[in-house]
C-alpha cells in the first residue's frame, strides 16, 4: 500500500489494529491517541488547534482512519447531560476536525475511514448517546462523500459489532456477553484485525476506489438478522 495513513486512537484495540495490517501491506502509519505510546503521538482528538497542528506534520497523507472512541452507560432517563456531551464531542467532533484537517493535506486524493458502529445502525439499551454518536459519523460520511468527491477524496463508515477490545472487556459483562452471542449468526466476537482488512479494503483505491459515502458492517450478520433459532 502507498502512502501515509493517519490513524486516531491509534494506541489501542481496532485502531492499533488498523496501524499494523498498513504496515503490514507496506505502507506507514503515523498514529495518534489520547495516550501516548510507544508508537502514539499524545493527541486529544477534541483539540482542533492540535489536530492540525498534527496533520500539517504529515506530508504525503493519503488515508486517514479515526478510531479514537469512547462509550458510556447513558440510559435515557438518567443519562448526564455532561456524559452525553462528553461521548458527542469525541466521537462526532473529533472524527470531524481529524477528517476536516486530514482532507486539506490530501492534496492528491485519498481515503477517510470513519469508524461508526452498529449502535448507529440500530438502538441499543442504555448508550443513547453513543448511538446518537454513531449514527452521526454514518451521516457525516455521506455529506463529506458529497463535498470532497471533487477533491479525489474517498469518506466511508464501518460499522463493527462486538470486537474483542480493552473497550469491550472493560464494559461487557457476562450476560451482555450472553446476549451478543444470542444475537450474531456468527455466534462470536470479531477480532480487532477483522475490522482492520475492511479498512485496508477501503484505504486502497485499487480495491474500493469506486466505494464512498458507505457505511459497511463488519458484524458477524448482526445488522441483518432476523429471527434466529
Ligand atoms: P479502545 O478503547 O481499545 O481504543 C480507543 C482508543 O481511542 C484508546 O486508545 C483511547 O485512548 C483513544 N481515545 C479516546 N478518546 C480520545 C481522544 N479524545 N483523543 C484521542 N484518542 C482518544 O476501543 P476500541 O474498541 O478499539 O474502539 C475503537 C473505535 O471502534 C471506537 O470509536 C469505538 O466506538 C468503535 N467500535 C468499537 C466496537 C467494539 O466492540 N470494540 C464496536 C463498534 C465500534
Amino acid at each position: 500500500m502507498a502512502g501515509l495513513v493517519a490513524v486516531t486512537g491509534g494506541a489501542s484495540g481496532i485502531g492499533a489494529a488498523v496501524a499494523e495490517a498498513v504496515r503490514e501491506a507496506g505502507g506507514q502509519s503515523a498514529v495518534a491517541d489520547l495516550n501516548a505510546g510507544a508508537r502514539a503521538t499524545r493527541l486529544d482528538v477534541t483539540d482542533d488547534a492540535a489536530v492540525a497542528a498534527w496533520m500539517e506534520g504529515l506530508a504525503g497523507l493519503t488515508g486517514l482512519v479515526c478510531a479514537a472512541g469512547i462509550s458510556a452507560n447513558t440510559p435515557s432517563l438518567t443519562a448526564a447531560p455532561a456524559s452525553f456531551r462528553r461521548v458527542l464531542e469525541v466521537n462526532v467532533t473529533g472524527s470531524f476536525l481529524a477528517a476536516q484537517a486530514a482532507a486539506r493535506r490530501m492534496e492528491k486524493g485519498g481515503s477517510i475511514v470513519f469508524i461508526a458502529s452498529v449502535s448507529g445502525l440500530v438502538g441499543m439499551a442504555d448508550r443513547v448517546a453513543y448511538s446518537a454518536s454513531k449514527a452521526a459519523v454514518i451521516n457525516m460520511a455521506a455529506a463529506m462523500a458529497v463535498d470532497l468527491a471533487p477533491r479525489g477524496i474517498r469518506v466511508n463508515a464501518i460499522c463493527p459489532g462486538p470486537v474483542e477490545t480493552p473497550m469491550v472487556r472493560e464494559l461487557h459483562d457476562a450476560a451482555t456477553r450472553a446476549a451478543w452471542h444470542a444475537r450474531v449468526p456468527l455466534r462470536r466476537y470479531a477480532e480487532p484485525g477483522e475490522i482492520a482488512q475492511m479498512a485496508l479494503f477501503l484505504l486502497d483505491p485499487a480495491r474500493s476506489g469506486y466505494v464512498t459515502g458507505q457505511a459497511i458492517a463488519v458484524d458477524g450478520g448482526f445488522s441483518t438478522a432476523g429471527l434466529m433459532p
